[in-house]
Order: structure tokens, then sequence, then C-alpha cells
């Protein structure tokens, strides 16, 4: 059907939109108020939602919408999260009035956990929404590397928020291009899943959150408004470990577990004889939470890559092809030992502990089509060193990782590679890339 078809959202309630792969529709406010995972509609404009959208429209006073055409899932839902988000909302604005007037004091510091698909992000987004339409600009932490809300999958990322996360273009309308409202501190892993490459996980895990703590003190913005941690599915004990050093080293005071009995009672235990009160909160997982299967998290995280280098709307940012000496280039891989998963090893084999592993790649024809995180190359101003031969002097392994261990300056992805091996071309955000220092990911993006 391509006609408008119109829904009453009566108040307390939300209409669940799922639009399926592929195709389209246009999401309309006709009359009342309603929001979008705490973003609110305007009336009369024409939202425009794809394959990638799978929305609530909530409304706390009752509204009419119009979706053009009827999309693959929508539905009118009696039991929703929104008066229990709000009144979260409610609670967090509390403890940032006192944060403004008492310094020693900072804004919540809150941290969502919960299994996969849960709506950890979601909620996280929701307050996030809140707190800037209550004028604040809180910080948002995203620990799920497979997610790359801010900028591409594969990162560790912190964002201060000072606009709406819109129901279109969610994170990455803020975030693409120079003149973009906010500016993420950006740290590179590499791949999805966060036991591929224990090490190195929780390495850039610590520095973000030095960093993090840093700017929460030292900015009256942040300091008030405080910061919310996403994190990735905690579905075993490995994942439930992440998120107790995450709460460790976030200084974390509330933890809202989504749905996780195990988790939360974990949680519980661990901290019940903890010297600094940390408050854990068990929330049902959010009925609307829809299973995302590998195929739309692969389309999901394409179009963040796209997005990237492209902007939220097509052809809104205008990044360019630079070519790139392969003599001068400094790329290196997560080495094959650390990124293999657990179950590549032999039966009843343990991992072995060896810190993160880097190595330099030799040629560029294994980086076609791959994801680079441009990382940067202080203390190597006149580069590159050359040996007697005149041949470039392959850095120290223990240089990469620290170069790891520092935010990312941006990312470019391998459009062209010469066959002799002499230069590649890769598609960047800038013309003059400021480092050549690069480090790959497990990620592939074709231009189509
Ligand atoms: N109330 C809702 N109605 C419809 N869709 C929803 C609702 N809440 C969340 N969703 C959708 O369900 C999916 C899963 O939610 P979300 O991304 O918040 O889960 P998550 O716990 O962060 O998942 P992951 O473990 O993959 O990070 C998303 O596509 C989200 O847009
Ligand atoms: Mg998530």
């Amino acid at each position: 059907m391509s006609e408008k078809q119109t829904y009453t959202v009566p108040a307390g309630q939300e209409l669940r939109v799922e639009v399926a792969m592929d195709s389209k529709t246009t999401l309309t406010l006709e009359s009342g108020e309603a929001e979008v995972f705490g973003a609110e509609l305007a009336p009369a404009r024409t939202y425009n939602l794809t394959g990638l959208h799978k929305i609530a429209v909530f409304s706390f006073r009752g509204a009419t919408v119009s979706l053009t055409p009827e999309p693959a899932v929508v539905y009118v839902a009696e039991e929703t999260t929104g008066m229990t988000y709000l009144n979260l909302h409610v609670a967090l604005e509390q403890q940032r009035a006192k944060a403004a007037t008492i310094p020693s004091l900072t804004g919540p510091r809150i941290l969502v956990a919960g299994g996969g698909d849960a709506g950890k992000t979601t909620l996280c987004r929701t307050l996030l929404n809140y707190a800037v339409r209550a004028g604040k600009v809180p910080l948002y932490v995203d620990l799920d590397p497979a997610e790359g809300s801010v900028t591409v999958p594969g990162t560790l990322t912190a964002t201060a928020i000072p606009e709406i996360i819109g129901p279109e273009e969610g994170f990455a309308a803020l975030t693409a291009g120079s003149d973009a409202p906010t500016r993420p501190i950006v740290y590179h892993y590499g791949t999805s899943q966060i036991h591929d490459n224990a090490d190195l996980y929780a390495m850039i895990l610590e520095k973000l959150a030095k960093v993090v703590n840093a700017r929460v003190s030292q900015d009256p913005q942040v300091k008030e408004a405080g910061i919310v941690v996403d994190t990735a599915g905690a579905g075993d004990a490995k994942g439930i470990d992440t998120v107790a050093k995450a709460v460790e080293a976030f200084e974390i005071e509330t933890v809202l577990v989504l749905g996780n009995e195990r988790l939360y009672s974990t949680l519980v235990s661990r901290f019940k004889s903890s010297t600094k009160a940390i408050h854990i909160v068990k929330l049902p997982k959010a009925g609307g939470a829809v299973d995302r299967d590998e195929a739309f998290r692969r389309a999901s995280q394409r179009e963040k890559i796209r997005s990237y280098f492209y902007g939220f709307n097509t052809a809104e940012l205008a990044p360019c092809h630079v070519q790139i000496n392969w003599a001068r280039a400094q790329v290196y891989r997560l080495s094959e030992a650390s990124i293999a998963p657990d179950s590549a090893l032999p039966i009843g084999g343990e991992r072995q502990v060896t810190g993160p592993r880097v190595v330099r790649v030799e040629s560029p024809d294994i980086l076609l089509h791959t994801l680079l995180a441009i990382v940067p190359d202080e203390g190597q101003k006149d580069h590159p060193k050359l040996d007697d031969q005149g041949k470039p002097i392959v850095l120290d392994e223990m240089d990469a990782i620290a170069a790891l261990g520092s935010p990312v300056i941006g990312f470019a992805c391998v459009h062209e590679v010469d066959l002799k091996g002499k230069w590649f071309t890769a598609l960047a955000p800038m013309d003059n890339i400021p480092s050549v220092r690069m480090v790959s990911s497990v990620f592939r993006w074709v231009e189509e």
C-alpha cells in the first residue's frame, strides 16, 4: 500500500514502527504531541525513515501521526517505558541541580547495561535528549564497538551532546563533518566484539575513562550534566566483568540494568562492600526493543561508515581521495593471534594473555576497502626516518601500541591500491592527512 495511514497514539502509549530493509516510509505528526526516544516531533514536518529505523513514537498526552506508506511492522503498544524513563530523568535533574550549586558534587554518572538488544542505547539516547531539552550538555560515552553510534564501528567514544539526537539521523548529524555541532573523543579498537582483543579493549577503556574523568572535573557544563555510559551486551561472565571494570573506571554512581538478572545480582554482590555507594537499579528489558540480525547489523555498520565520510544526508560532506606513498606510510594491523575468537582456539585451549599486539602491514594490497584509523605521529615529526640505504626505519611495535592509546585523528577508507605496492588511495574527510600512521580495522566498505 502506498497511501497515507493515520494512527491514534493514546496518552502514555507508543506507536512502534519497523521499516523493512530496502524500503522507506515517511512519518508526520498530524496533531497533539509526540516524541521519538526523547526527541520531540515538530508538527507537520516529514521525517524520512529507512530500513535501518526501528522506532517508537511515544506520546504523554495523546497524538495522531501518519505514515506513508504503511511500514512492514506498525502497532500501538500500551505497555511502554515512557513514564519510567521520564521519572529517571526527573531524579537525574535533581542531582544536576545540586551539582550546579555545590562545587564538590558532579552531575549523575550513569551506566546502562544489559543483554543484547535490551534497549540500552535507546535508554541512553532518551536520557540524553531529556537532558538537552532541560538545557544541559551531557557527555555520552559509547563503550560498544559494534554500535559505533557517533563515528564508525570499532571505536570507543565520548561525545558532549549539545543538541537533540534527532529521530531520523541519530547521532550522525551531531558528529559528521568539520563543522559538526560536537567533536567526539575517539579511540580505535578495530573490531566489533569486546572479547576479540580483550587486552586492547581494557587498555583503551582505561585511557578513555581518564579523559572523561578529567573532562567532568574541568568542563563546568559536563560537571553539571554528568555522563551517560552505553555498554555492549553483557551476555556472559567476561561481559559482566567488563561492565564492572567500566563502573570502576568511569566512577559510576548509578548502574541501570535492563532485564538481566544475572548481571544485576553479580553487580550487586561485587559492589556491595565498595567504599563509594553505587546504586544498581533493575529495569525491565524494553518491550519495544527489537532483536536485530547479523544482516541488519552489517547494513547499519556500513551506513555509519558512509555517513562518517558523506554526512547523514547524501553528499552533505565532500570527502577527498588522497594518494599515500607506501614508503612513507606506517600502517599496522591487530595481529591474528590477538583477534582470533575463542572459538578458534583448540578444544580446552587457553587464550594467552600477551597484551595488545599489532604488526606492521608489509604491502598495501591486503588493505583494499579497509577502514583505517589515522593515529597521531607525535615524536616522528620529520618522518619517515630513513636508514643508511634510504629505507624507512620500521617503527617499534611498542610505538604502534602507544599510538593505539591516543585518540584517533580521523578515519580513511582504502579505495584503490597500486599493484606494485607503491601507493594506495584512501577516501578521507580532509585532503591533507595530518599523519601517515594508521591502524587497520576489520571493517571494509565499498563506495556504491
Ligand atoms: N520502544 C521501542 N519501540 C520500537 N523499537 C525500539 C524501541 N526501543 C528500542 N527499539 C529499537 O530496538 C532496537 C534495539 O534497541 P537498542 O539499540 O536500544 O538495544 P541495545 O540494548 O543497545 O542493543 P545492543 O546490545 O545491540 O547494543 C533498536 O533498533 C531500537 O531502535
Ligand atoms: Mg546498543
